[in-house]
């Protein structure tokens, strides 16, 4: 079932029980930011804190991403959506089971149906495979566009691994300077709309 309008969907996708996820989650973390953005992030789950506050990446990562954000001026709440593969914690913060990412991905087709983004960028390893090639090797293909079915995608380091490896930083943001240049060269919208919900 595809919804047509953002609040159906966010409804909906609240009250998801397609996979096991939904047992041990304290909230759905549907996603943060402005439904009218041309650029899209998406990572992989939602880990302890964004479980617990409902939104994507709040925690250390989170912050750091924001950092990355603000360095190009973009903003998660203005002029940029950011969601995940799937909507649920997974127990441990493992990685999200192929199965859960099937039963949860037409959340985020639909989203993205909506969106309809100029550009998505891949946070880190899983979203990558999953939406951009499954046999992706990130630490050599982040910061490289490809189009798929129309649409720009590039992947970058997902920010808990530079928390691990803060060495890599620097590559990181080369891949947000080489996004702010490809958002000025198709002149995506990024003006820093109300966010209208
Ligand atoms: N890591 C992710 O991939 N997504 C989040 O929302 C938080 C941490």
């Amino acid at each position: 079932m595809m919804f047509q309008n953002w609040q159906d969907l966010e409804t909906a996708c609240l009250s998801c029980q397609k996979c096991g996820l939904c047992q041990g989650r304290r909230q759905v973390v549907f996603g943060v930011g402005n439904p009218r953005a041309q650029v899209m992030f998406v990572g992989e789950g939602p880990g302890e804190n964004e479980d617990l506050q409902g939104e994507p990446f709040v925690g250390r990562g989170g912050q750091l991403l924001d950092k990355y954000l603000a360095a190009v001026d973009l903003d998660r709440r203005t002029n940029v959506y950011i969601a995940n593969i799937v909507k649920c914690r997974p127990p441990q913060n493992r990685d999200p089971l192929p199965e859960e990412q099937e039963a949860c991905i037409p959340w985020l087709r639909n989203q993205f149906a909506l969106l309809r983004p100029q550009i998505i960028v891949c946070l880190g390893r899983v979203a990558a495979m999953r939406l951009m090639k499954p046999d992706i090797k990130i630490t050599k293909e982040h910061g490289i566009f490809v189009k798929k079915n129309g649409v720009l995608m590039m992947a970058t380091l997902h920010p808990a691994a530079l928390l691990r490896n803060p060495g890599q930083k620097p590559a990181a943001l080369e891949d947000f300077l080489k996004l702010r240049e490809k958002i000025d060269e198709l002149g995506c919208d990024v003006a820093k709309l109300q966010n209208m919900g």
